[in-house]
């Protein structure tokens, strides 16, 4: 028996995205007016091994003069919550043979120790090359002379508008190792893999090195840093009520004042990925197992997920939000989300947290979470199948959290026919929720070709939603990536990806049509196939990467320019190779990583993208 579904109205599907237009090869070339002379005279001249080049260096970042602030110190916002117990606990030695002396302590170092034996984290040991702050040194000038550049690219005239921001992004747990050192508590990143994947506990050792990380952007010219804040650094135990770690909260402020010192500008992520294990409660086989919505069961469905975050979120942003320009409260949470109660405590955690911010804090900077989808067009544009099943695609992806945050609506029927416990909203939830963030913030990596599961046939996408047993789960679509002709062009996996710039032009219209706010680029990058394999020299000669950053600002241009769409920022993910949840196999960095010595190395993407940027009138 199949259930019917009523059927959906279509009101975003009157227009086609994409119109194949008949042409022969060759392509024309438009540009040379006549066909030239085909009998050239030849010649004989002395030879001589002439050859001109330009030697060009990157442009590093001025020291500031002024420093931007965006909210009251912390001796101003401490009152705005209740008042904290700051402690430090030090570091997990699985092999110690003495055991605290303070059990009676809920909070004390047997507690916290208690809390890493339970978290087991397999495998875990420590090959790091630091164990304290690396003090920076200065980039010598030969590692920044740009290399040959690649014979075409852009040919556009335009320039980024004022204020554009451009920068670079991570996440603590891929980069900053350390992870049982200064108090930190145990995350999902610490369990995730155990019985599969081989774990890392070391990443990118950015923890201690961060400061040679910020001194090498700076070298480069980029502005923006955004990074994310380990909620386990900060409050071991997770819960409201229980000790701040002091290190973690010196720690940070040492990144943000560094990055400012550099004439930087920092930018906060406060949850990416790093649950604290608390949330699995005294079954941390749910962390492992299979969430309902996305990849990963993130704990954010946890009855006491909601406050918890919020009271982090406060913490943070009473210690740091006189220098942060932007809090991004979550990231692609769609993909840790485990059950509708999951999207539920996610958009009003978010809710909060975002008037906490304006109202109390009255903070003068931005606040926005990162969504994530791999953009998903139509395989035949004139299929009305085809593009029911991308429109159902995107908006289910991306609409439980944008319609109500931006736009004050409930979500959209591909969510609420799908996922059958998710939570309704209520006219007051819709009113509280509207109008909390004050960028829409995409990260768009690549894009995959959508069909729907029977070839033409919408109605097996509503029979697919409401059938729990259906491989389509949960987004009910075919996903290829194979264009109608046959040319592979959409998303394979993590390390085999796309370039697809011109479909970026076409999702950045959709979304600021579709939500209307300004967008930002919170994340985009490129993992150039095989690149793990390759010899130092050739991994760092990424012209693919090079392609990639270039086509897809290109196209970002003729989106702001032609479309008049508005754009304020580009990320670039990620400033170097670190861990990709599982292995290091995967290279999205625009610098290598020596996994041995730590020394990092920039990348010809990185040269190519930082001068792309700078011809725009980008600072
Ligand atoms: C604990 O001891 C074992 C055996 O000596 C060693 O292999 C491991 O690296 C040690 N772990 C840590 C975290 O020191
Ligand atoms: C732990 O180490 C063993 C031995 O090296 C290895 O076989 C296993 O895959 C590792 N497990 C994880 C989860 O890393
Ligand atoms: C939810 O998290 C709390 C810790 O805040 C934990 O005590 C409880 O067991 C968790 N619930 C579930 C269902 O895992
Ligand atoms: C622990 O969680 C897993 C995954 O959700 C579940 O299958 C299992 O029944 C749970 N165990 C207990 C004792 O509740
Ligand atoms: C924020 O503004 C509100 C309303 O004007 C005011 O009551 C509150 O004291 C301000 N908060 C801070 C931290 O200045
Ligand atoms: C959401 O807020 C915007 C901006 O304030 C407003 O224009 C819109 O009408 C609101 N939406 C709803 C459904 O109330
Ligand atoms: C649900 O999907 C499964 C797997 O494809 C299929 O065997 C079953 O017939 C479907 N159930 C309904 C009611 O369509
Ligand atoms: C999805 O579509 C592709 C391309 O049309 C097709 O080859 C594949 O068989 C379809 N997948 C399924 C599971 O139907
Ligand atoms: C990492 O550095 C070590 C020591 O300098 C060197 O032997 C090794 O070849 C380097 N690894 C790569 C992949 O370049």
């Amino acid at each position: 028996m199949k259930t019917i579904f009523p059927m959906i109205s279509l009101p975003s599907l009157v227009l086609a995205q994409q119109i194949f237009t008949p042409g022969q090869d060759p392509e024309p070339r438009p540009q040379c007016s006549s066909k030239g002379p085909s009998h050239p005279s030849y010649t004989f001249t002395p030879f001589s091994y002439t050859q001109t080049t330009t030697v060009r260096y990157a442009s590093s970042r001025a020291v500031p003069t002024v420093t931007a602030t965006y909210a009251p110190p912390l001796e101003s916002l401490a009152t705005l919550i209740p008042s904290q117990s700051y402690t430090t606990w030090g570091k997990w030695d699985p092999n110690a043979t003495t055991s605290a002396t303070d059990a009676e302590n809920p909070y004390g170092n047997a507690a916290w120790t208690a809390l890493w034996e339970y978290a087991n984290p397999p495998n875990f040991t420590e090959t790091a090359v630091y164990s304290t702050t690396v003090e920076p040194t200065p980039i010598p000038s030969d590692e920044l002379v740009l290399p040959p550049a690649d014979y075409f690219g852009p040919t556009d005239c335009y320039n980024f508008p004022k204020g554009f921001q451009f920068g670079v992004s991570s996440s603590a747990s891929q980069i900053e190792g350390a992870t049982a050192e200064q108090g930190k508590g145990p995350s999902l990143m610490d369990i995730l893999f155990r019985g599969g994947v081989p774990t890392d506990y070391v990443t990118n050792e950015h923890y201690y090195y961060y400061k040679q990380d910020i001194e090498r952007l700076a070298a480069m010219g980029v502005k923006h840093f955004a990074f994310s804040i380990a909620w386990t650094r900060i409050l071991p135990f997770a819960l409201p009520g229980t000790p701040v770690n002091q290190e973690a909260i010196d720690h940070y402020n040492d990144v943000i004042n560094f990055v400012l010192e550099k004439g930087m500008v920092p930018e906060v992520t406060l949850l990416h990925f790093d649950t604290p294990i608390q949330f699995y409660g005294d079954n941390l086989t749910q962390a492992l197992s299979d969430a309902e919505i996305g990849y990963v069961n993130g704990g954010y469905q946890n009855e006491t997920f909601q406050d918890a975050f919020v009271n982090y979120a406060k913490i943070a942003m009473t210690h740091y939000s006189d220098r942060v320009a932007t809090w991004f409260t979550f990231n692609e949470p769609l993909l840790y989300a485990d059950n509708g109660k999951s999207i539920d405590n996610v958009i009003k955690a978010h809710a909060r947290v975002y008037h906490f911010y304006k109202e109390e804090i009255n903070g003068t900077g931005a606040v926005s979470f990162k969504m994530n989808n791999n953009f998903g067009v139509p395989k035949d544009p004139s299929n009305e199948a085809d593009l029911y099943a991308a429109e159902h695609f995107n908006s289910f992806q991306l609409g439980p959290f944008a319609n109500p945050i931006f736009l004050g609506k409930d979500y959209p029927e591909s969510y609420k026919a799908t996922i059958h416990d998710y939570v309704p909203l209520t006219a007051e939830d819709l009113a509280y929720i509207n109008g909390t963030a004050d960028t829409l913030s995409i990260d768009p990596y690549t894009a995959t070709v959508i069909t729907a599961p029977e070839p033409g046939n919408i109605q097996s996408i509503l029979d697919c939603a409401s059938n729990y047993s259906s491989p389509y789960r949960p987004y009910c679509v075919n996903q290829t990536t194979a264009d109608v002709y046959g040319w592979n062009i959409g998303y394979r996996s993590q390390t085999y990806v796309y370039i697809t710039p011109t479909y970026l032009r076409t999702y950045l219209n959709y979304l600021y049509n579709t939500w209307r706010h300004p967008i930002i680029i919170a994340e985009f990058g490129f993992p150039v196939y095989g690149e793990a394999e390759k010899g130092l020299s050739d991994q760092l000669f990424d012209t693919p990467r090079s392609i990639y950053y270039l086509s897809f600002m290109s196209e970002t241009l003729k989106a702001i320019w032609e479309d008049g769409v508005e754009v304020r920022g580009a990320y670039a993910w990620s400033f170097a190779d670190n861990w990709e949840f599982g292995d290091y196999d995967a290279h999205f960095g625009i610098q290598t990583v020596n996994r041995t010595t730590q020394e990092r190395r920039y990348k010809k993407s990185f040269f190519d993208f930082v001068s792309y940027m700078r011809a725009r009138d980008v600072d």
